[in-house]
């Protein structure tokens, strides 16, 4: 059932396009998103003053994103939380407020307690699951299901990829039905997502290059992953999806916390992978680039089409297409999973079953 890849990895890697596409199509029509399938109504949209976003792990970090696209397309306040800790806090939960727990199985046992938590203080829960039927599916008020597809490899790549538009569609339909958005950018985003597919097939005609850039960090013992905005949230899925797979040490961190102590782990060919595509923050990036350049370290570029000037500070550089900056994670996470794939697979390691790791923790 691997259809010719060697491992579900790599397998579920080459789907995103036609899962995202398939998920993208499950509520936007021509110029329109419905969310009837889920049960929110514009109406309900515009009550809705606060939003809570709680997840583990990728769906985490898709969060992480979610937080920015909403916060920038909306007036809505958002806060991201993990369910691990989320669960144990005494958190003031805001009336008019709505939670979204993302997760792909559905069964994640600290999203799963956020859930019911939510729920027993009165506030609105979405959840964002990818397994039909699974307990968060059956228990949240309302299911925006993602259309992945079931996915094999214990680390999440298709199903993360669809969390993302599904974050990005709500952001969207959040932002007209609460008049928040002209129509001339709300065409423009449905005309923008609708490319992600096409693009990272784009991106996986050029593997080979991950593959020969992953033969040369095969042996690293710490990686590190620097950005802002939504670079940083890639680089934590980035990070994330290295270590689990590798056993690669390794960190992300917001470029700005840099000098606030990590850099000083810093050494004499320490790699640092750098995703720099929001246009607002790159040259904020690039600064801090260059400050752990001058310090050694190697390091990667990740940057879009265009951005030439990378070449002139990475060691290596990697382009994506260019892309509306709200979208870009979509993207720049290809790259990521490629590279984390390549190098277990240099390493020898079984990489569809990490040590340590189980597909769905049900378990806190
Ligand atoms: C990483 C990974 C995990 C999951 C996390 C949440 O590749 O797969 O971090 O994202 O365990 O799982 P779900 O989405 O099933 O709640």
């Amino acid at each position: 059932e691997k259809s010719g890849y060697e491992h579900f990895m790599l397998k579920e890697i080459h789907e995103q396009p036609k899962v995202i596409k398939d998920t993208i199509n499950s509520v936007l029509t021509d110029e329109n998103i419905s969310f009837e399938s889920v049960g929110l109504s514009d109406e309900d949209m515009k009550n809705i003053q606060q939003v809570y976003i709680v997840a583990c792990g990728s769906a985490y970090h898709v969060g992480m994103v979610a937080q920015y696209v909403i916060e920038e397309l909306t007036s809505l306040s958002v806060r991201v939380e993990l369910a691990s800790e989320f669960r144990y806090r005494q958190m003031k939960l805001a009336k008019n407020s709505l939670a979204i727990i993302i997760s792909q199985s559905g069964e994640t046992a600290d999203s799963l307690a956020a859930l019911r938590l939510c729920k027993d203080k009165g506030v609105r829960t979405l959840g964002i699951v990818n397994v039909v039927g699974s307990s968060i599916a059956r228990e949240a008020d309302n299911v925006f299901y993602t259309l992945a597809g079931p996915e094999i490899s214990v680390a999440t790549t298709k199903a993360y990829s669809c969390q993302l538009v599904a974050a990005y569609l709500l952001a969207m339909q959040f932002a007209k039905a609460r008049g928040e958005i002209s129509d001339e950018r709300f065409a423009q985003l449905v005309e923008e997502i609708n490319t992600i597919p096409e693009k990272i097939e784009k991106i996986l005609e050029d593997k080979e290059r991950l593959q020969w850039f992953a033969s040369k960090v095969v042996n690293i013992k710490d990686a590190f992953f620097i950005g802002r905005g939504i670079d940083y949230a890639v680089g934590m899925e980035g990070s994330l999806k290295l270590k689990e797979i590798s056993y690669i040490h390794s960190e992300a961190y917001a470029a700005g916390e840099l000098k606030h102590g990590p850099i000083s782990l810093i050494e004499d060919g320490t790699v640092v992978f750098s995703v720099v595509t929001q246009s607002a923050l790159y040259e904020k990036t690039i600064s801090n680039m260059v400050e752990v350049k001058s310090r050694g370290a190697k390091l990667f570029g990740l940057t879009t089409y265009g951005n030439y000037a990378m070449e002139d500070v990475a060691d290596f550089t990697v382009y994506t297409p260019r892309i509306d900056n709200l979208f870009a994670a979509s993207l720049s996470v290809v790259p990521l999973q490629l590279l984390s794939y390549y190098v277990s697979v240099g390493k020898g390691y079984d990489v569809d079953k990490p040590r340590n790791l189980a597909k769905s923790v049900t378990v806190e």
